[in-house]
């Protein structure tokens, strides 16, 4: 039976979130001290070795990020953990922050003393004012430990597009949230133009404990390519609507059949979209897959924010898909082209297909516009937008025959 194992949740439910002392009690802030006895570039080092990557969708590599910054040269730097958390079906980063805020604000304030930066944001999703609340108190609390490294909580205001992290930074600088070019990489050039860490709320909560067991023993947890743990949150057909936080070397298998106590009702297993909307769907045949960010990108799909939307025999791929296009067709901030039509036509093409009223020709041309999307959007919005419904075609072709 598959085993969770808690680094990131290491104090959910045993702790008072808004009790400073408890988290003392359980050792928090030691790996700050720590920290703040190394140089920056052996802290850097230190992540570095730890082979921790990016928990907010991209996994890029953290220690890498932040030696960029750190070797960037500037009078201000930048933090900024990304909590907008937008992603449907995605509620782990608010386990985090409603269950332990100050393992976020540590892992910050760590950040900070690595790459030289003074000052940190937390840009919350909107939807969540009661974590704002938490965070707030939190900082409150913890300023004394902090220092001089000021952190402040700014809310997003809903859009999806403004968890991609240069859309964010506008969204900070009191812009429109619309993503940028790229390059210039935030690391070097994000907020008000100075170089910015942009990192996950479980990238952060990941960092004290690392320094506190060491980069060793952290890369020696799960997948070697993805080391230590993910937090994954279950929904749709499945038993145990819940959440887990399992090494990365777990199979999708083991999450959905072990962990989540299978599908109600005694029906069959269809499909499982993992990473949020933007995730492809990965049929039975490929469910021994670990939940690693390189074991599912082999097979077309997203590790991403870590949801699990699992489905049964009763749904229709293409209705599903009909759902995510709308979706992205909402949320395209219109930006660029590609995204802005690219979404548009997807969903006109799939409702017609949905209608009954496609063609083989429909299909063809999915196909083709997703790859177009996949490279030619600005963002990952409009790159990912395609995924779900390629995913859909590629493994469950079946459902759009019978529509078609
Ligand atoms: C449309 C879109 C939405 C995103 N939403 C989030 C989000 O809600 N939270 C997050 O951490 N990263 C999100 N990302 C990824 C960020 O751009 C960025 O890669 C991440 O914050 C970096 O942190 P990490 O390296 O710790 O993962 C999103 C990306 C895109 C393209």
């Amino acid at each position: 039976m598959a085993e969770e194992m808690r680094i990131v949740l290491r104090n959910y439910g045993k702790i008072d979130p808004l009790k400073l002392e408890e988290y003392l009690a359980a050792g928090g802030y030691k790996a700050l001290e720590k920290a703040r006895a190394m140089a920056p570039t052996d802290l850097i080092e230190e992540i570095k070795k730890s082979n921790l990557r990016g928990r907010g969708g991209a996994g890029f590599n953290c220690g890498q990020k932040w030696f960029f910054a750190q070797q960037a040269q500037a009078d201000k730097k930048y933090v900024i953990c990304n909590a907008d958390e937008g992603e449907p079906g995605t509620y782990k980063d608010r386990l985090i922050m409603q269950g332990d805020p100050q393992s976020i604000l540590e892992g910050m304030a760590i950040c900070g003393h690595a790459i030289g930066a003074k000052q940190g944001y937390i840009y919350c999703r909107g939807e969540y004012p009661y974590v704002v609340d938490i965070l707030k108190q939190a900082i409150e609390q913890a300023q004394d430990l902090l220092g001089d490294f000021r952190i402040e909580v700014r809310a997003g205001a809903g859009a999806y597009v403004c968890g991609e992290e240069t859309a964010l930074i506008e969204s900070i600088e009191g812009h429109r949230g619309e993503p940028r070019f790229k390059p210039p990489f935030p690391g070097v050039q994000g907020l008000w133009g100075k170089p910015t860490i942009v990192n996950n709320v479980e990238t952060f909560a990941n960092i004290p404990v690392i320094l506190t067991k060491g980069a060793e023993w952290y890369a020696s947890i799960g997948d070697p390519s993805y080391p230590g743990t993910k937090v994954l949150t279950l929904t749709g057909d499945v038993n145990n609507k819940t959440f887990f936080e399992v090494p990365s070397d777990t199979t999708v298998r083991q999450v959905i059949f072990e962990l989540g106590g299978g599908i109600p009702g005694g029906k069959q297993f269809k499909a499982v979209q993992i990473g949020g909307s933007s995730g492809g769907f990965i049929p039975e045949s490929l469910l021994d897959t670990p939940i690693s960010f390189d074991a599912l990108a082999k097979i077309g799909a997203t590790l991403g924010s870590g949801a699990v939307l699992v489905m049964d025999e009763t749904r229709d791929m293409v209705d599903v898909a009909e759902t995510i296009a709308r979706f992205f067709e909402h949320e395209s901030c219109g930006k660029c082209a590609p995204c802005r039509e690219g979404t548009a036509r997807i969903h006109e093409i799939i409702s017609k297909i949905k209608d009954s009223q496609g063609r083989a020709a429909d299909i063809a041309l999915l196909k083709k516009l997703g790859g177009v999307m996949s490279i030619a959007c600005l963002c990952g919005l409009g790159q990912a937008a395609p995924t779900p419904i390629l995913t859909s075609l590629r493994y469950f072709a079946v459902d759009y025959e019978a529509k078609l």
